[in-house]
């Protein structure tokens, strides 16, 4: 009887319930498409909610609608790892103690593995670790292409060629974005120095401008879908890059089609009507610098903020103007924190120190190894010698926006203590730099020539020496807001090094950086490493290339030049590098990088695309599936690749086209594709690529089409831009 009764009960409350439960409405109804929730939501949203959503709240958080039950949008850094929470209103740290991340290595070192897949996997760990963290927008990969190797900021971007960069951040971008969260692909555009940032305008060819500096931006939109772009601080043509009509409406909302958010970077508004009319859609850190400097204004005194609702409520802007922006917002809001079914992420774990430690593993490009100098076997020496502030400094904490509060880092000493026992290890610093305080260089207190001395004599007392230097996170080094001051190794390397080779030939540098370096005693050192920010995993996986546990095949993802005026950024006067303050011109045009070099016969120290492994390779001709294309085929490449060698090993083939008889200047050659190659020894594969033939069009800034001209194209493969093994020519037909 008691059953039936709490029976009948349960079915009245269910029913009545039922009863009083309205329909949900459409924009909570995750079964229903993004873009119905999205006309649901502005429907039913006033003036005053919609303007909030356009600009911050705080430091990282712009506005939701608390009275709909739609989330603020919480953003965070950085393209390497989850920077830690940082207070409401202040860049000062919140000092949580559940927020100490994975660091993955630097995006110059994702490039320099020329494997989308790890790309990919790259993008998965970093925006598991996003998502648990709880941030709807990552606020990166980077993708400015490196112009000048004095640019504080390139070892957060993927190097200098487009195609390159495109290829590595469109796997990173879903990667991330499978996680339920926004990339914020950045930053847009023609960001490629530091000096003057805040306002420098770029001035520039349409060629160079759609060749060389938008391709991998528009392959995040366009193939990666990236949910979000951050505006850059300097200008274009005259406006800033953060509410830049010609870049934000009329080329990525018009040409590719960008249905995502416009995030400016932190302080990169300047203009309320720009900002309304130009294409920006959420501002932030107004009036501030992006790093450090605090705002004297309020949120709602932002451009987008009251400013904005006066100009809506006069008629001087269309609430049209403001419905897109906010559609936008809300797309993405339904495409991250209000998406069904959004995954939880995870924080710190094994996966995401396997993916970090890959990437890490396939980055180092080792550049010299005489007579197989390396790698070097545990067990063979017993004095074994470290030298180099970079084997014990930290190199996940500073750099600017992208430091991290870090879970553990294994520093370069570490791992070859681990690796050859630490009993037959000895450490001596060598020289030192001070700590990594943005905006300023702060003198080191250590006595330099007794750092010096001991050095050397450590040096003079072991069998063999690995010197770990190279650049640091500090001001003008690999740094946000500043440039670095000279192309030489700074600190007095190159001195150290020198009297190290007077007391022991058996030297091995690693450099640890995201720049190029001169190299002034490279014929004198048997073994040279370029190391890049290695991230959480750097000693184990350092260590792993050194003593041969793992196989190196990274390669370099900008050119070595054997002397800063190599490049052609440097190549012209001052007004193309840095430019006088309030202009800059890009004089090299679409001769950036490897295309300048190759181009103009420059010999480079280590040319794009360069890396050796301590197995060897055999490339077969390249050969085509057919002589004649027509503008819409694709040719179908092929060559065989043996490992002749005795160890397994990778190998990143590249594949570069020319056009030698253009009617417009055109590179001496150019990448347009690359695979890795993963061969046991004695193993032989053929490798099969595709190029289309409309990859080999240049922008023709007279009829603003990409254009591919009929004739002669010459297809090699290669080991590097300086390593052509073989070549076919194609004709493509008119
Ligand atoms: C910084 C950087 C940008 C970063 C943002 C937030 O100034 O330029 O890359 O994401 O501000 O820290």
């Amino acid at each position: 009887m008691i059953k039936i009764r709490k029976l009948l009960i349960l079915l009245w409350a269910v029913t009545s319930l039922q009863a009083q439960s309205p329909m949900k409405p459409i924009y909570l109804d995750n079964s229903q498409p993004v873009e119905k929730r999205v006309e649901d939501a502005l429907s039913r949203m006033t003036l005053e909610e919609k303007v909030a959503m356009c600009h911050a709240q705080s430091k990282f958080s712009s506005h939701g609608v608390p009275r709909l039950g739609i989330p603020e949008i919480w953003m965070s850094d950085g393209p390497h790892g989850v920077r830690e929470e940082i207070e409401w209103d202040s860049w000062g740290a919140a000092k949580w103690t559940n927020d100490s991340c994975t660091a993955f290595p630097a995006l110059t070192c994702l490039a320099a593995t020329f494997n989308p897949d790890l790309a990919h996997a790259y993008g998965v760990a970093i925006g598991e670790e996003a998502r648990y963290r709880r941030k709807d927008i990552l606020l990166g990969p980077g993708v400015n292409i490196y112009r000048t190797p004095l640019n504080g900021r390139n070892f957060e971007y993927m190097g200098e060629d487009p195609y390159l960069a495109a290829r590595l951040s469109v796997p990173y971008i879903k990667g991330v974005q499978q996680s339920g969260v926004a990339a914020c692909v950045k930053h847009f555009a023609l960001n490629n120095q530091e000096m003057w940032r805040g306002h420098i305008n770029v001035e520039l060819s349409d060629r160079a401008l759609y060749e060389i500096y938008l391709p991998a931006f528009k392959a995040a939109v366009e193939e990666g879908g990236v949910w979000s772009i951050m505006g850059s601080y300097n200008k274009f043509r005259g406006q800033h890059c953060c509410h830049n009509d010609l870049l934000l409406n009329k080329i990525l909302k018009g040409e590719w089609n960008f249905d995502g958010v416009v995030v400016t970077d932190w302080g990169g508004a300047h203009n309320t009507q720009e900002a309304a009319l130009n294409g920006l859609d959420i501002e932030m850190g107004s009036y501030t610098n992006g790093l450090s400097s605090m705002s004297v204004f309020t949120y709602e005194d932002y451009y987008l903020a009251k400013p904005f609702l006066k100009l809506l409520k006069s008629g001087e802007v269309p609430v049209s103007v403001l419905d897109d922006k906010v559609r936008r917002i809300l797309r993405m809001t339904f495409r991250t924190s209000m998406m069904g079914e959004r995954p939880y992420g995870s924080f710190v774990n094994e996966t995401h120190s396997l993916a970090a430690r890959r990437v890490a593993e396939e980055g180092i490009v080792l550049l010299k190894n005489d007579k197989q100098f390396l790698p070097v076997q545990a067990g063979k020496y017993k004095k074994i010698a470290v030298i180099g502030e970079n084997a014990t400094r930290s190199m996940t904490e500073g750099g600017g926006s992208s430091t991290l509060k870090v879970k553990y880092e294994v520093s370069p000493l570490e791992g070859l203590q681990q690796v050859y026992g630490a009993a037959n290890v000895v450490y001596s610093k060598g020289y030192s730099t001070g700590p990594s305080v943005y905006g300023r260089v702060i003198a080191p207190k250590e006595n330099q020539q007794k750092l010096f001395d001991e050095a050397v004599k450590t040096a003079r007392e072991a069998e063999i020496v690995f010197f770990v230097g190279g650049l640091n996170k500090n001001h003008e080094q690999d740094c946000e807001a500043g440039d670095r001051t000279s192309y030489n190794l700074p600190f007095g390397q190159d001195d150290l090094i020198r009297e190290i080779l007077k007391v022991n030939k058996n030297l091995v540098v690693v450099l640890v950086s995201g720049n190029a370096v001169a190299m002034p005693w490279l014929k004198e050192v048997p073994a040279v490493m370029q190391a890049w920010y290695l991230g959480s995993e750097s000693g184990n996986a350092l260590a792993g290339v050194i003593s041969g546990t793992v196989n190196p095949s990274g390669k370099l993802p900008f050119t070595f030049g054997q002397k800063l005026t190599d490049y052609g950024a440097h190549a012209f006067d001052k007004l193309s590098y840095p430019g006088d303050s309030i202009n800059q011109y890009y004089k090299e045009d679409i001769l950036v990088g490897y295309r300048w070099f190759d181009t103009k016969k420059v010999k480079p120290l280590f040319p794009f695309g360069y890396g050796l492994s301590y197995t060897t390779f055999e490339y077969g001709k390249i050969s085509a599936d057919k002589k004649v294309y027509a503008a819409t085929d694709v040719v179908k490449v092929s060559f065989t690749l043996k490992n002749t060698g005795t160890m397994d090993g990778a190998e990143a083939v590249q594949i570069y086209a020319s056009q030698p008889k253009a009617s417009v200047i055109r590179p001496a050659k150019e990448l347009k594709a690359f695979k890795k190659i993963f061969l046991k020894a004695g193993e032989t594969q053929t490798v099969n690529l595709d190029i289309k033939v409309s990859d080999l069009a240049y922008f023709n800034d007279k009829t603003h089409q990409w254009t591919v001209e009929p004739g002669d194209f010459v297809l090699s493969n290669a080991a590097s831009a300086g390593d052509v093994k073989s070549a076919v020519k194609i004709q493509v037909m008119p």
